[in-house]
């Protein structure tokens, strides 16, 4: 028996080394860490188990048969993060580049069928060049297994991708597919051509990094949910987003042991400023009624006029949909309707109740906007609010005008409890502009026509700018005192903690894509 394990430990020992002394040099050297080492950052101390340590490349052609390493460029396995099981790989890039392979992929498919059946998130840490060039379509054919597979696990089981070296060519929709996307400055990009085909084809001269860099898919494109300053910072990201979600789709977040105290906030009084027209930062007021330092905030630098994250509200995770009257008045545009739309379905999928808080000055108007499709994206956010079945609280802290007004969460859409703070300002449009049409005439043919624009648009400011007319008809629940707003949110969601509610029997919706 000696000897078997002696044979047994040899063949580890050669696995635990990947490409080598010498590749691993070079990868420590380009700011990486390794695949094991960065599983053994991601998971509890002692917990992974691996599966697939032993598994060869099948491929003959190019002299393959002869370079042979163990695992073939991919780490599979599972253990636990913060107690929870989770499935995970991690590819290797000093086998191959990390390049996939047919039993690459086949390593990858075993351990999300593992995960699917098993009901628990999948964690996919990237760093490859892409299909393995000697093999031809097998590789392909691995990609697109996967593809499925992550497809067919949307919205059963949560799947997080950090990408840590190069994702490129089609490997990328793997990623794109899951959930949520972290990337690591200067050392990770993704993008489906690289800079010489762009070149070619467009003649544009580009870096990788301004082409497909953390920083340009997480300001420009929106690909990536974070941007993380390192690879510690983006297994800490994953660590964290983990602790708001739950295993999968049939359970929920547990709830942090949580004591009523006095949880007026008398700050909350304060920020909405006196004129409309004034901005002030929705953070400010996220941070009032959450618990402390609770707010993770996702697509932090894109579409910032408006504001999603996780947070924790009475120790119960919820996701926040937030309107950014400090960029661009936090008026709803393209990239801000998609950006909300894909927050409010993952947390609808996932069992996370929704919070949405409301000053929005209506879509933003311009041929810009409507040849690129306002219709159709600002379409999606609707859709994603009408068909959530989570328990939904709203608060509308200051305006909400015209096609806004429904949109973000309204009672017609679907929201449990609306609230509104006095200030809410619940009409068709502002005052002045509905004033200007409405009282065209009187204001053509008047003496002083400043005079009687002043005079009209504070007419239908009395009428319209408040939130009385709605909470007469019942659209909004309650009027309420803002520094009551975090005890109100509090008992809101424990009222709705055990909402059942169930859509019409069908396929699937055909959401305005
Ligand atoms: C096989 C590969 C490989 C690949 C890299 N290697 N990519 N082996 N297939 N796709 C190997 C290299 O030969 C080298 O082997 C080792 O990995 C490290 O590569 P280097 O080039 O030395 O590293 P670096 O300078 O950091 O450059 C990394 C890289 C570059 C930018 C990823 O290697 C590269 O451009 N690779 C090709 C990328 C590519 O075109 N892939 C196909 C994309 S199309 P040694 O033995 O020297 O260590 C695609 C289609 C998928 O993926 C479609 C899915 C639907």
């Amino acid at each position: 028996m000696q000897k078997e394990l002696d044979l047994l430990k040899q063949k580890q020992e050669l696995a635990l080394k990947g490409g080598g002394d010498k590749r691993i040099e070079s990868q420590h050297k380009k700011g990486k860490l390794t695949a094991r080492e960065r599983i053994h950052f991601l998971m509890d101390e002692g917990s992974f188990e691996e599966i697939g340590m032993f598994v060869k490349h099948r491929a003959k052609d190019f002299d393959m048969e002869k370079q042979k390493f163990y695992g073939d460029g991919v780490v599979t396995g599972y253990g636990t993060i913060n107690g929870r099981k989770v499935y995970v790989y991690s590819q290797d890039f000093t086998v191959f580049g990390g390049s996939l392979s047919e039993t690459h992929a086949e390593k990858i498919c075993k351990i999300m069928d593992l995960a699917m059946q098993n009901g628990a998130p999948i964690i996919g840490l990237n760093d490859s060049g892409g299909a393995r060039i000697q093999e031809g379509v097998v590789s392909l054919g691995g990609y697109a297994d996967i593809f499925y597979r992550n497809t067919m696990a949307s919205g059963v089981i949560p799947q997080l991708s950090a990408i840590m070296g190069p994702c490129a060519g089609g490997a990328v929709y793997s990623p794109a597919i899951t959930d949520f996307i972290m990337m690591v400055e200067n050392t990770s990009y993704m993008f489906v051509t690289g800079p010489n085909v762009v070149k070619t084809v467009t003649h544009e001269e580009v870096t990788s990094e301004d082409l497909g860099g953390a920083s340009a898919h997480s300001t420009k494109s929106g690909v990536t949910h974070f941007s993380c300053a390192n690879e510690l910072a983006a297994i800490q990201n994953i660590k964290d987003v983990l602790s708001y979600i739950p295993q999968n789709c049939e359970e929920t977040t547990e709830k942090i042991p949580f004591e009523m105290a006095d949880e007026t906030r008398t700050k909350l009084d304060e920020i909405v400023p006196d004129s409309p027209n004034q901005p002030y930062d929705m953070k400010e007021v996220i941070e009032e009624i959450t618990d402390k330092d609770s707010f993770l905030e996702v697509h932090k630098d894109y579409a910032e006029n408006i504001i999603v994250g996780f947070s924790r509200i009475g120790g119960r995770s919820v996701g926040i949909i937030a309107n950014q009257p400090a960029v661009l008045a936090g008026v709803l545009d393209i990239e801000s309707s998609k950006k909300g739309a894909r927050f409010v379905r993952f947390c609808d999928a996932f069992n996370i109740p929704i919070l949405t808080l409301v000053d929005v000055p209506g879509f933003l108007p311009g041929t810009d906007q409507e040849w690129n499709g306002i219709i159709t994206n600002g379409a999606k956010l609707l859709y994603a609010f009408a068909e959530a079945t989570v328990p939904q609280v709203t608060v509308i802290t200051r305006k909400a005008y015209g096609g806004a007004y429904d949109v973000m969460s309204s009672k017609h859409i679907g929201a449990d409890l609306n609230f509104a703070w006095p200030k809410a300002e619940i009409a068709v449009m502002g005052a002045k502009g509905a004033a200007e049409i409405i009282f065209r005439r009187d204001i053509k043919d008047a003496e002083n026509p400043e005079h009687v624009l002043q005079a009209k648009t504070d007419e239908y400011a009395e009428k319209f700018a408040n939130p009385y007319g709605a909470a007469a008809r019942g659209f909004i629940d309650e009027v309420i005192v803002p520094s009551t707003t975090r005890t109100k949110l509090i008992k809101a969601f424990d009222m709705l903690e055990n909402k059942v509610k169930n859509l019409p029997r069908k396929k699937h919706g055909n959401i305005p894509m």
